[in-house]
C-alpha cells in the first residue's frame, strides 16, 4: 500500500487527519480505506463544502424568502377545477404510454432514517390485508397501466422502470425484486442504477471518520440522480428504448399514481418540458417543500429552508400563500433531462443538512454526539426546475394521491405506517362506493355511504383522530392494483352488492376475509 502518495493527496486537500490511525489498521482495513479514497476527488469535495456552506444559513434563507412569489394560475392545471379537460389529458397520457414513450423513475436511494428500518423503504409492509410492500404496489400499478394502454390502443407496449438506489440500498433492493420475480414485470424493463455518495464533514470542512478505518459516507441526495444518469449511461438507455417522457417519483407515497396518464397528458398537452404535481398545503409546519417563483424562476423551497414567518403567510381567503405542496412527483421530457445531465448538473449546489454524526475523536474513541456536529451534503431532485423552458404544475387531491410514509408509528404520528394504510383503505372504500357497492356491518345493517367529497374533506383529520383513539376506523377494503389502477373497472364486480369488511378484491375476484384484523 503506497501510503506516501495517499498522504500527499490528503495533505494537498487539508484532510491529513484521515490517516491518523493508519499504523493501527490491519492490511485489509488499510486497503479498504485506500480504496474508498481512490474513487474520491477530494478537491472537488472541498469545493462542494465551501459552496454549500456559503449558500446556507438563516440570513440566506431570509433572502430567498423575501423573493418568493406564489405560482401564477397560468401554469396550473387542476383535477378539480379543470374537470372538462381531465379526460382528454388522460387519453393523451395513455396514448403516450401505449407508444412506449413513457418511463418511470423511482428515487429509492434514501436511508429511511426517520422510519427507523435498516432495509430499503420500498420493502416496507404497512400492514394492508394483502401485506403488499410499497415496491409491490408500485410494480402492480405499472403492470396494470401497461395493460390498460394496450387494451385501449390494441397494441403492445412497455413502461420501463428505472430504479435509483444508493450504495446502502442497491443489493437488498435487487435481491428483493429478484426474490419476488419482479412482481410480474419483465426483468428487462426494470433497470437499477446507483447514485453517488459523499463524505460527511465537520463545520471546518474536515471529513468525519466513523471509525479509525472508515469515512462517514452518505448518499448525495435525490438530486444525485442527474450525475448518476450521466455516469451510468441511463439517458442513452432511455433514448434507445424510444422514451420521450419521464415520471420521476419518491418511494414512500403509498397512493402514488405511477406514470399517471392524467399528469403526463396534462404536461404534454401544455407543451411543458418540466412539470410538478402538488396538493394543497394547509398546515404551515407540514414537512413538504412548496413550489413557488423566486426571481422569475420556478423552484421548490424545501421545508427545511423556509422561515416560519413565510410558511405562515396567508391570503385574504385564509389559505396559505405558499400552498403548492410538492408531493415529489415530477415530469421531465427526455430532451430536458439530457440538457440537465449534459449542461446544467454542475451548476446545482448541495444543500446542507446539519446532523449528529458519530465519529472517532483524535484519541480514537467513538463518540455519539447529542447535538449536530457536522453536515451532510445533498442535491435535490427539484433544483432543475429553474432550467425549464416551460414549467407546469398539476394540482391533485391529497386524499386521492398523497400519503407518504416517513415516520415510525407513534401516538399522534404523522406520515406513519398507520396513516399510510388508512389512506389507502379509505380511498379503496370510496372507489367501491362510487362503483355502486355497499358495506354492511356485523348486524347486516348498511354502513351509510359517505359522499365522496365529504369523505375527502374529513379524511386527513379522521385518520389522525382515529389513531389517537386507537381505533381503526376506515372500512377495511383493499383493491389490488392489478384489478384497478385508479378506481376504474369496478362496477361489474361491486355494483349493487353488499360486502362485509374486510373486503379484498384481487384478480381472482372479491373476497371477504373472515378474520377482521389486518
Ligand atoms: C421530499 C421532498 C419534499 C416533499 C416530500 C413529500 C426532496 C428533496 N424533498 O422530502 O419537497 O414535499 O418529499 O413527501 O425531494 N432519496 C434518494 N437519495 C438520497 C436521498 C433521498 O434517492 O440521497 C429518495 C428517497 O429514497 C425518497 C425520496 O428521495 O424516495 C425523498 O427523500 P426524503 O428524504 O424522504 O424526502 P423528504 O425530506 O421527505
Amino acid at each position: 500500500m503506497d501510503k506516501s502518495a495517499l498522504s500527499e493527496r490528503l495533505a494537498e486537500a487539508g484532510q491529513s487527519h484521515i490517516l491518523q490511525f493508519w499504523e493501527e489498521l490491519s492490511p485489509e482495513e488499510q486497503a479498504g480505506l485506500a480504496q474508498d479514497l481512490q474513487g474520491m476527488d477530494l478537491l472537488e469535495v472541498n469545493g462542494f463544502f465551501q459552496a454549500a456552506m456559503e449558500l446556507s444559513g438563516s440570513a440566506k434563507q431570509e433572502k430567498v424568502d423575501n423573493h418568493m412569489e406564489p405560482i401564477p394560475r397560468g401554469v396550473l392545471g387542476s383535477v378539480t377545477r379543470d374537470r372538462d379537460s381531465l379526460q382528454a389529458w388522460e387519453e393523451q397520457g395513455l396514448r403516450c404510454v401505449s407508444q412506449s414513450q413513457v418511463a418511470v423513475l423511482l428515487l429509492a436511494g434514501g436511508q429511511g432514517t426517520r422510519l427507523g428500518v435498516s432495509y430499503p423503504k420500498g420493502m416496507y409492509n404497512v400492514g394492508l390485508p394483502s401485506h403488499k410492500t410499497l415496491f409491490q404496489i408500485q410494480a402492480e400499478r405499472v403492470l396494470k397501466l401497461q395493460q390498460l394502454a394496450e387494451s385501449k390502443h390494441n397494441t403492445k407496449c412497455s413502461i420501463p422502470w428505472y430504479i435509483m438506489t444508493s450504495g446502502r440500498t442497491m443489493q437488498s433492493t435487487k435481491d428483493f425484486f429478484s426474490r419476488h420475480s419482479y412482481f410480474g414485470l419483465s426483468p428487462d424493463n426494470v433497470i437499477f442504477f446507483q447514485q453517488g455518495m459523499l463524505p460527511a464533514m465537520d463545520y471546518n470542512g474536515k471529513i468525519i471518520m466513523e471509525s479509525k478505518a472508515k469515512l462517514a459516507m452518505a448518499p448525495d441526495g435525490n438530486g444525485g440522480l442527474y450525475r448518476a444518469l450521466g455516469s451510468q449511461g441511463i439517458v442513452e438507455n432511455m433514448s434507445s428504448r424510444g422514451v420521450k417522457f419521464l415520471h420521476v417519483y419518491c418511494v414512500d407515497n403509498i397512493l402514488v399514481k405511477v406514470a399517471d396518464p392524467a399528469f403526463i397528458g396534462f404536461c404534454v398537452t401544455k407543451g411543458g418540458d418540466c412539470g410538478n404535481k402538488v396538493v394543497e398545503k394547509t398546515n404551515p409546519t407540514e414537512a413538504v417543500g412548496v413550489v413557488c417563483k423566486v426571481d422569475e424562476r420556478y423552484q421548490v423551497v424545501e421545508y427545511s429552508e423556509i422561515t416560519l414567518a413565510t410558511a405562515e403567510k396567508r391570503n385574504a381567503d385564509g389559505r396559505l400563500m405558499f400552498n403548492a405542496a410538492n408531493v415529489a412527483n415530477h415530469f421531465f421530457t427526455l430532451d430536458f433531462l439530457r440538457d440537465v445531465v449534459q449542461i446544467h448538473e454542475p451548476q446545482l449546489r448541495h444543500h446542507v443538512a446539519q446532523k449528529k454524526i458519530p465519529y472517532v475523536d483524535p484519541q480514537g474513541r467513538l463518540i455519539t454526539p447529542d447535538k449536530p456536529n457536522g453536515i451532510k451534503m445533498e442535491k435535490f431532485v427539484f433544483d432543475i426546475f429553474q432550467f425549464a423552458k416551460k414549467f407546469v404544475v398539476f394540482e391533485v387531491l391529497r386524499e386521492d394521491e398523497f400519503s407518504p410514509l416517513k415516520n415510525a408509528d407513534s401516538q399522534d404520528g404523522k406520515d406513519t405506517p398507520s396513516t399510510a394504510r388508512h389512506a389507502l383503505l379509505s380511498l379503496h372504500h370510496r372507489w367501491v362506493l362510487n362503483a355502486g357497492g355497499h358495506f354492511i356491518d356485523e348486524n347486516g345493517t348498511r354502513v351509510p355511504a359517505i359522499p365522496s367529497h365529504v369523505a375527502a374533506e374529513s379524511i386527513s383529520t379522521d385518520v389522525n383522530m382515529n389513531l389517537k383513539d386507537g381505533t381503526d376506523l376506515p372500512i377495511k377494503c383493499e383493491i389490488s392494483p392489478l384489478v384497478s389502477y385508479g378506481g376504474e373497472g369496478l362496477e361489474e364486480l361491486v355494483a349493487g352488492k353488499e360486502f362485509r369488511p374486510t373486503l379484498v378484491i384481487d384478480k381472482d375476484g372479491a373476497h371477504q376475509l373472515v378474520k377482521n384484523g389486518v
